[in-house]
């Protein structure tokens, strides 16, 4: 027999109850950045529990609730984002909400500008090489491609790469390779970066573009848990050897790499770390996720912490800029 329902319809209705603690965990704080995001700005997170969130849409004095069981067939975590996005357009609908646009989507970063105001900002500042466009445009129409940091952001990192005349730089979580060919590309020819990840998938795409770029051996990709790879630059006496390093992956690993990091980067040289505002969500009460606590955790203990000095940016997700004493 077909299956002729949509993805939405099959989501909800729940056929594959088997998803693990892990996808729960993941699910649920894909659901916190969401309910954040631009497109969804009338949706509220109202609860959310081990068996799933439920949502609330508001128009003038209507509301429509939705509740997004996590008991649903999904083949892996990363359907519920495309799966939610519908579902949430539908509620929209319902209350006679125009649809979403792409632009809408702002993948929770951009914290706080207008689509247009954001578009206007990289029309009149971004010089974003060709080669770098294809990549963040190929990386776009991956589902997980919002976790690439932005243009805009990409540049700001090979200016302070500029700036501080860095030639050693290190990467923790380097995706599909874009943050990693912004910086590769400020380097000077025998620049070397060192990029953490996990992922040989991710890394592949980037190393194509490294190589079409002429950079490919400025970038040293090391494919093992970052703590393992830090400890290791530590042991062969690399310490206070990097210009810079920034820190991009999984968060509950970032307090670890930021004491790592500290002692990696040379006195003066920069720690920045992306994703510190996370979608608005370390401000808001209502999320107590393991990401959002371990990021809070670490904007306060940063901000009590002598041996730098500290910016927080609202660029991008949120960046911070610890500079070693
Ligand atoms: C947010 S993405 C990085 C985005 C990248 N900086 C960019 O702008 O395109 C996070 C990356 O961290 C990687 N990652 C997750 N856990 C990791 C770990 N323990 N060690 C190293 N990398 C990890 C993931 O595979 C993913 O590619």
């Amino acid at each position: 027999m077909s299956d002729d329902r949509t993805l939405p319809e099959k989501f909800v209705s729940g056929v594959v109850a088997h998803i693990n603690e892990d996808h729960r965990r993941e699910m649920l704080d894909l659901a916190h950045g969401l309910a954040g995001q631009r497109w969804a700005r009338e949706a509220e997170l109202r609860h959310a529990d081990r068996d799933g969130i439920e949502l609330v849409l508001r128009a003038d004095d209507r509301e429509e609730p939705l509740r997004v069981p996590f008991d649903a067939p999904l083949d892996k975590p990363n359907q519920f984002r495309p799966a939610l996005i519908a579902l949430i357009g539908r509620a929209r609908a319902n209350l006679g909400l125009p649809e979403p646009t792409e632009e809408d989507d702002d993948g929770g970063r951009n914290l706080g500008l207008s689509a247009a105001l954001y578009r206007y900002l990289l029309a009149t500042s971004v010089r974003e090489p060709e080669l770098l466009r294809r990549l963040r445009e190929e990386t776009a129409q991956m589902e997980e491609g919002g976790m690439q940091i932005g243009p805009e952001q990409g540049q700001f990192l090979a200016l302070l790469l500029k700036l501080l005349g860095a030639r050693r730089v290190l990467e923790i979580g380097t995706f599909t390779g874009y943050s990693a060919l912004w910086m590769a590309l400020a380097l000077p020819e025998d620049g070397k970066l060192i990029a953490c990840d996990v992922s040989e998938a991710y890394t592949s795409i980037g190393q194509r573009y490294w190589q079409a770029a002429g950079v490919a051996a400025r970038i040293d990709l090391r494919l093992a848990p970052a703590a393992g790879t830090l400890a290791a630059l530590l042991a062969e006496g690399q310490a206070g050897s990097f210009d810079l390093a920034f820190i991009d992956a999984d968060k509950e690993g970032y307090a670890g790499y930021y004491e790592q990091c500290l002692q990696l980067v040379r006195p003066g040289g920069l720690i920045a770390i992306d994703n510190v505002l996370w979608g608005g969500a370390v401000a808001d009460d209502a999320a107590q996720d393991a990401d959002t606590q371990a990021l809070r955790a670490l904007n306060a203990r940063l901000h009590a912490d002598e041996r730098i000095d500290l910016s927080l940016l609202p660029l991008g997700d949120g960046l911070t800029l610890a500079r070693k004493r």
